[in-house]
């Protein structure tokens, strides 16, 4: 006997598939290919000389939270705000769990809720890819109710599959949606999976990229009212700070507590905690606020430049994130359909021959023939339009 990795490893993690990060094909270039801020971040000061690295960090980072929820409530206190606060209790630093990236809260919700091996999660393809490898790791069977078409969410659907399968404990959700760039409507699609009488779960929504949605489109204050409904945050898109993993979880306060209970206590490091707390000052915050507007305003420039250029197809996806969904067609003709193969070749090419990095999105329900492309800089954008106009040029001309 002895020794074997084989038969010693658990067997839903020797075949898992790990997931394929957007630099594991290009590292180098205008990479706009992971829907990060190219604008780089907003924090005021830089980093404090003297933090104690001999001291572990500060567990529950009451100061962190402070301000974010500050931040949040303040946004859903303005007239018209899309999610109103008025009436709610407001968001305390008691409704906040703290992970290494949203990615970790994504795990952490399937380690509180969903016994392996027994317990389901639900998802609505096309979406992004990390629920499935989480759920992979903590042996939980997926249950997939796709989208409509327009990438609406097919609420129907998903509320005959939860109580029709009491197993399921998690419904994740994402809005703006990755790679769908789409808000979903709270009122029509969400709110009805709050409600139900008839399933014991969580409703997840994932909002990596609500502030390039109109101010005030969070969820986030709505946990003081739907004790299950959870809201993941990043400071990766918005906040321009993917390299310091911070990912914030709303709850109602019993299930943050939970949350809390189960993180590993030093998880937020004390940089990215000095940093992150100085990139959420109203100060702060202001700036990220203008670096977004930006990105706004380039991203309809981008959007209608790309859709100029012959063989692109449409934007499938919504105007709501930090980045589009392109159509590429198989020709130039009027009878032209959407093609994975010339969207693939578009995507290489671009990357090996033109240092240009977007990403293939082509093998998603929904998506056939799709190029997501981050928005970046002007200067990004314009170099990206030309390169993206010369090389789907020579591919038809080729052909
Ligand atoms: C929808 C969505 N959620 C979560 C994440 C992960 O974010 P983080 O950097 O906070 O782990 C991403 C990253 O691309 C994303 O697209």
């Amino acid at each position: 006997m002895g020794f074997n990795l084989q038969t010693l490893a658990r067997k839903n993690i020797l075949t898992l598939q790990p997931y394929r990060c957007a630099r594991d094909d290009f590292t180098e270039g205008i990479l706009l290919d992971a829907n990060e801020n190219t604008h780089g971040p907003s924090v005021a000061e830089g980093v404090t000389s003297n933090l104690e690295f001999n001291r572990y960090p500060d567990p529950h980072q009451v100061d962190f939270k402070q301000q974010f929820v500050d931040f949040r409530n303040s946004e859903a206190a303005i007239a018209n705000a899309p999610v109103s606060n008025v009436g709610l209790a407001p968001l305390t630093p008691d409704n906040l769990c703290l992970g290494v990236g949203s990615d970790e809260s994504i795990d952490a919700l399937m380690r509180c809720f969903c016994h392996p091996g027994r317990d389901k999660l639900l998802i609505c393809p096309p979406t992004y890819g990390m629920y499935d490898i989480c759920a992979t790791v903590n042996d939980i069977d997926i249950v997939r109710v796709p989208l409509f078409p327009d990438f609406s969410l097919n609420t129907e659907a998903i509320i005959t599959a939860v109580t029709s399968d009491p197993s399921i404990k998690l419904i994740y959700l994402t809005t703006p949606g990755n790679p769908t760039g789409k808000l979903l409507d709270f009122e029509r699609s969400i709110a009805p999976l709050l409600s139900l009488e008839s399933w014991n779960g969580i409703v997840i929504t994932d909002e990596a990229y609500v502030d390039f949605s109109p101010v005030g489109s969070s969820l986030s204050p709505l946990v003081t009212k739907y004790a299950n409904l959870v809201v993941l945050q990043t400071l990766s898109k918005s906040f321009g700070l993917a390299g310091i993993r911070v990912g914030i979880t709303f709850a109602d306060e019993a299930v943050s507590r939970i949350l809390n209970n189960i993180k590993y206590p030093y998880n937020i490091s004390c940089l990215s905690a000095d940093i992150a707390i100085k990139a959420t000052t109203p100060q702060s915050i202001k700036l990220m606020r203008e670096k977004v507007n930006t990105i706004i305003g380039q991203r309809d420039v981008l959007v209608n430049e790309l859709l100029a250029i012959k063989g692109v197809g449409k934007n499938i996806g919504g105007l709501d994130a930090n980045f589009v969904l392109l159509v590429i067609m198989s020709d130039e003709s009027a009878s032209a359909v959407p093609s994975n193969e010339v969207a693939q070749l578009l995507y290489t090419k671009l990357a090996t021959e033109n240092a240009v990095v977007v990403r293939f999105r082509g093998k998603e329900i929904f998506c056939e023939g799709a190029l997501r492309v981050t928005v970046g800089t002007e200067a990004e954008n314009r170099t990206l339009v030309e390169k993206f106009r010369k090389v789907l040029g020579e591919i038809y001309a080729s052909k």
